[in-house]
């Protein structure tokens, strides 16, 4: 199709190897496809800290559990690569299950603390899958930073604490999250609101929003101003909430008692489909 696509590691490795010879310094988007504006703004962030920008397209299955939404993930290679290289991507990296994920694998990185709560508990398995795969594409192409979304901000911490722990030569750059004009926040699966839930889907970040200025107004109410804006989702017509919750920006400890800095995070179901945002209180 086009020659910016390479499918094996041994290939990404030889690329790699060539441009750190000639003394460039390379960063990594990893992604499953599906890309949005969201993503391109992960390759704007790399190209402009790097002089060769790789993004990966691999739907890990190892990070989807049982009943969520693998087999109906949006799968378009093509139209992915174009909008990667349209965007400044130099080279895209589509492995098969094979590549990742051989016959015999049998390893788990598994991060502990950070994923106890927010999406861990409702997506038993997801981190561990993350935190694999991550872990695999960044010692694949070893590359000088790594560009992730804050709009899956537990991931993020996830991957800088496997980053640390493992000593992984990269340094893990953290990208605001990108809104269609409504506030919703960018994401691959909004394709799947029906008009309706599309409609009401940007309340979703209304709320949070106000639950950060609530508890600015009120520290110590931080339990009940979320019980409330759960509430508000379900009446809204969200069909569950899994959490609203506000956390400290580095340990996502729960608080009761609103601290600075922390943030405001949700999870909530919109018809089938899993909405997550999060903004700073600040
Ligand atoms: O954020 C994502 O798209 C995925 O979780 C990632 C980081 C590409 C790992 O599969």
């Amino acid at each position: 199709m086009t020659d910016s696509i390479i499918r094996s590691v041994a290939d990404l490795r030889e690329i790699v190897a060539g441009w750190r010879q000639e003394g460039k310094r390379v960063g990594l988007v990893p992604t499953m496809g599906a890309i949005h504006a969201g993503h391109l703004s992960l390759v704007s962030i790399a190209a402009k800290n790097c002089d060769k920008v790789i993004a990966s397209v691999f739907v890990n299955p190892t990070q989807f559990g049982e009943n969520e939404d693998l087999d109906a993930y949006p799968v378009d290679e093509a139209k992915d690569v174009r909008n990667l290289t349209d965007a400044g991507t130099d080279l895209v990296f589509c492995p098969g299950k094979e590549e990742i994920y051989p016959n015999g694998f049998s390893t788990v990185i598994s991060v502990s603390g950070l994923t106890a709560g927010l999406c861990g508990p409702f997506r038993p398995g997801h981190f561990d899958g993350v935190a694999t795969v991550v872990s695999k594409l960044l010692l694949q192409c070893l590359p000088d930073i790594a560009v992730f979304g804050e709009k899956d901000y537990q991931q993020l911490l996830v991957i800088r604490q496997l980053v640390s722990d493992l000593n992984i030569p990269v340094e893990i750059v953290g990208a605001p999250i990108i809104r269609e004009d409504d506030g919703l926040a960018m994401s691959s699966r909004n394709r799947y609101l029906s008009p309706d839930e599309r409609r009401v889907a940007p309340e979703f970040n209304r709320v949070l929003t106000d639950v950060a200025a609530l508890i600015k107004a009120k520290p110590d109410e931080c339990q009940n101003i979320c019980r409330n804006a759960r509430e508000e989702l379900l009446e809204l017509g969200f069909a569950s909430v899994d959490y609203v919750s506000v956390c400290d920006i580095e340990t996502l400890e729960l608080l009761k008692t609103y601290r600075h800095p922390a943030r405001v995070f949700g999870a909530a179901y919109l018809g089938a489909s899993r909405l997550i945002d999060n903004l700073p209180v600040d």
